[in-house]
């Protein structure tokens, strides 16, 4: 009889698990994959957690970006003082504004560059500094990398990170989508209740046939967007603010938003506005964001100055009279936050509203309504005709499998893991 001391039963579910682990990581991560065929690019965000304390400017070099566009993403007031080196704590959830591009065929994001630096591996560039955008194997093929222990100091890498557009629209109605990479901690009802979206909608949208969702998955999310209807000769015609965050046009003189209870856009001078055109309507003593209210027999007849977008340098600007059956609240451009010093619970996922808001009755579940016609869930999403969930899984274990298909591929390879010392 051998002396060898058998391996307990313990060990060996441990040791079963980790390998689970390590081939499901390897897997099963997903991401939502939008194919494209016209060179557009269009405005996306990603969702992005910091992995170490950085300023406000060192954030936006990670990405580069301008400081303004990422502070006015997560509607934070740009006139705070040096905002600019203003140090975010680590762990904060922060959305990325990013030019989203139709490369070989499928929606990503390629303008992002990052250097290496001293004690860099491809895995801390990916998991830490980049929070999971992007997969160590992705840097790899992007880079043509073939030793990845050896990375140059100073090498600049591109870094191709995740974005859809899916036609600026979610179920018709004007939307950004936000690329966000799954916590362990989350559930896709979670999410959809966080982002004042349905489960169905979520679903539809990244193709999922069921709403199991895996640490690592990247989904895309739709947020809701507040269009503008500028006339086509105005300079930033077509202006879209997603809800939640701001924009700064016409030079930095105006500043636009999501009024706080609707979707309407909204526009005022900007806080910081400097050298600008005239911003007061024609003939009137309003200026451009003025509302005037007065209470009539038949309502209330609200008279607003509103920006018409910028054009040959001068803002242009519509009076617009409207009778209303009741008169609206006073305050219409929602409060902008100053820049976060700590973390708290909300600001792990969104610098936006805590998610116990249910009771408000605010949140419209439009998608419920609206199951694409005939469509099985899992297979024709609502938004692109061709959307569907893809990793950068091996061939053996086919990407397109639902979760129970892949674990089960996982078992299979780890049936033929233990199976090999056995052989020996
Ligand atoms: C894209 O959206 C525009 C309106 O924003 C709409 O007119 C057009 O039909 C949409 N295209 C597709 C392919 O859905
Ligand atoms: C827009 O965001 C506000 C909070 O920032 C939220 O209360 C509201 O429900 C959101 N609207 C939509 C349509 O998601
Ligand atoms: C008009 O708008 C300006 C600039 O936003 C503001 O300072 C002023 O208080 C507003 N006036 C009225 C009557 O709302
Ligand atoms: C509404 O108010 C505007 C200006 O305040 C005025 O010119 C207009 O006549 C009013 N309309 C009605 C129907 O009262
Ligand atoms: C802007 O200026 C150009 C010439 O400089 C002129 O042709 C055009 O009509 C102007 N547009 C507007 C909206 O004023």
């Amino acid at each position: 009889m051998p002396n060898q001391k058998p391996i307990s039963h313990t060990t060996l579910i441990l040791f079963l698990s980790q390998l689970i682990l390590i081939n499901v990581a390897q897997v099963t991560s997903k991401s939502t994959i939008e194919p494209c065929s016209n060179s557009d690019s269009c405005n996306a965000l990603l969702g992005y957690t910091l992995y170490t304390d950085l300023k406000v400017s060192e954030v936006a070099s990670l990405f580069q970006i301008d400081p303004i566009s990422l502070l006015t993403a997560n509607s934070i007031d740009i006139s705070y003082p040096d905002v600019e080196h203003h140090i975010l704590p680590s762990r904060l959830f922060l959305k990325i504004p990013i030019s989203c591009s139709c490369v070989d065929g499928i929606r990503k994001s390629i303008s992002t560059h990052y250097k290496i630096r001293p004690s860099d591996s491809l895995s801390f560039i990916a998991d830490s500094v980049y929070g999971g955008l992007v997969s160590d194997d992705q840097l790899k093929e992007a880079n043509s990398i073939t030793d990845p222990s050896v990375l140059d100091v100073g090498q600049s890498l591109v870094v191709p990170l995740p974005c859809t557009c899916f036609n600026g629209s979610d179920n018709s109605l004007p939307a950004i989508y936000l690329s966000y990479v799954v916590k362990q901690v989350d559930s896709l009802a979670a999410i959809a209740a966080r982002y004042f979206t349905t489960l169905t909608d979520l679903m539809n949208v990244n193709a999922l046939g069921s709403s199991a969702i895996a640490d690592g998955d990247i989904l895309a999310i739709p947020i809701p967007a507040c269009a503008s209807n500028f006339p086509r000769y105005a300079s930033d015609y077509g202006l879209l603010v997603p809800n939640g965050s701001y924009a700064i046009t016409a030079g930095h003189c105006v500043q636009c938003s999501c009024g706080p209870r609707n979707l309407n856009l909204y526009c005022m001078p900007a806080s910081l506005a400097v050298s600008c055109s005239s911003m007061q309507c024609k003939n009137i003593n309003l200026m451009l964001g003025n509302v005037t209210v007065q209470q009539t027999g038949g309502g209330c007849n609200v008279t607003s100055c509103n920006y018409d977008g910028i054009a040959n340098g001068t803002i242009i600007t519509t009076l617009s009279p409207t009778l209303q059956p009741r008169c609206p609240g006073p305050q219409e451009f929602p409060d902008l936050i100053a820049p976060p010093t700590t973390i708290t619970r909300e600001s792990i996922f969104a610098p936006a509203p805590a998610p116990q808001s249910h009771g408000s009755g605010v949140t419209t579940p439009k998608s419920s309504v609206v199951p694409s016609t005939g469509s099985f869930p899992g297979f024709s999403p609502a938004n692109g005709p061709n959307s569907g969930i893809a990793s950068g899984a091996s061939a053996a274990c086919s990407s397109a499998n639902p979760l129970p298909a892949t674990l089960a591929c996982a078992l299979l390879l780890l049936l033929v893991n233990l199976m090999l010392p056995e052989a020996l």
